[in-house]
């Protein structure tokens, strides 16, 4: 029995095309600057986003963890979501390498509101933690893969600027909500200072992310990474399944969006099942009503269907759908689930 996974649209692994594509990367020591493939997909990382340069890093969590590192000093203070990724899933890292402490907004499906939000930004008093960033998830993980409307992230920008603070955007999937809306990236991108993209969930490569922004912020960027150690050498290598990814995946999310609906219908129909978000991008999140997200998880597992249970609630699970599940695969799923579930 094959194993159909919609765990995460990480779990992809390249495509013959792109392995590839990676196979025939020019490379050099990017340490150095010298990586002609890294230098080609940073370029065309910061056109895309409308910023005057980005950064090839490892990971989405580095990518994340950069850019917060260069728009804060120790003691200050960010706001988010309370299921932002950037606090939720990144190891303690805002405290443990920057010093920095959040507070944060019960969100509606993770998206801020600037009222909310303009509640908790301190006032400039010597006793109070200096807040310092705002910052935002598109398409929003925990809320579901939650789209921020355009008008929403403008005005989350204009109250950044009028408050001197800077708007970091936690964008590992802003390629789905430009799919799902229509929106250029650098119209979303326009009204943050950093912006992270993730070349390794929808567009399907092996591993990288970009952080773009201005070219100061940038430059201080990569001597973070570099403190982090994440300066990599012939990584042109990887850069190479990120430009393939460019060329070749970004224009099918729309269909990994279909069957994400597709997948919540059948997924809905089942005994107890209940969507707690409407789905608009590739997650589906489902629960259970009397069963346990493990077990629920167990079962599926057993019919070789594999999914998250979703750590915020007992019973809910995600699911997600990307490059490597067809829309036969989801209708296998779902026939599977039906029987793991009856
Ligand atoms: C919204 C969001 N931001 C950041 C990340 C971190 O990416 P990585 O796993 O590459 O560190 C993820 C990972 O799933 C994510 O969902």
């Amino acid at each position: 029995m094959n194993v159909i996974d919609l765990r995460s649209d990480t779990v992809t692994k390249p495509t013959a095309a792109m392995r590839e594509a990676m196979a025939r990367a020019e490379v050099g020591d990017d340490v150095y600057g010298e990586d002609p493939t890294v230098n080609r997909l940073q370029e065309r990382v910061a056109a895309l986003l409308g910023k005057e340069a980005a950064l090839f890093v490892p990971s989405g969590t580095m990518a994340n963890q950069v850019s917060l590192g260069v728009l804060t000093r120790p003691g200050d203070e960010i706001v988010c979501d309370s299921g932002a990724h950037c606090i939720s899933f990144e190891s303690g890292a805002l405290a443990a390498l920057w010093g920095v402490q959040a507070r944060t907004v019960a969100a509606e499906r993770g998206l801020l509101d600037p009222a909310s939000v303009e509640a908790l930004i301190r006032p400039d008093l010597y006793v109070y933690p200096r807040t310092r960033v705002i910052e935002i998830e598109n398409t929003h993980n925990r809320g579901g893969g939650a789209v921020y409307p355009l008008e929403r992230v403008r005005a989350l920008g204009e109250l950044a600027r009028r408050r001197g603070l800077h708007l970091h955007l936690d964008g590992a999937r802003l390629w789905n909500a430009c799919a799902a809306t229509g929106v250029a990236p650098a119209d979303y991108a326009r009204e943050a200072t950093t912006v992270s993209v993730c070349l390794s969930k929808g567009l399907g490569a092996p591993a990288g992310s970009l952080v773009a922004g201005p070219r100061e912020l940038v430059t201080d960027a990569r001597r973070l990474r570099k403190r982090l150690g994440g300066g990599l050498r012939q990584v042109g290598i990887l850069a190479a399944a990120g430009l393939f990814a460019l060329d070749h995946h970004l224009a099918r999310l729309p269909e990994d969006h279909d069957n994400a609906r597709r997948l919540a219908e059948g997924l809905a129909a089942l005994p107890g099942a209940a969507l707690p978000f409407p789905v608009e991008t590739n997650l589906v999140f489902v629960a259970f009503a009397g069963r346990s997200a493990a077990d629920v998880s167990a079962r599926l597992a057993g019919e070789g269907v594999l999914a998250s249970p979703e750590g915020s609630r007992p019973d809910l699970l995600r699911f997600v759908t990307h490059l490597d599940v067809s829309r036969a695969d989801v209708d296998e799923a779902l026939r599977r689930a039906a029987r793991a579930l009856r």
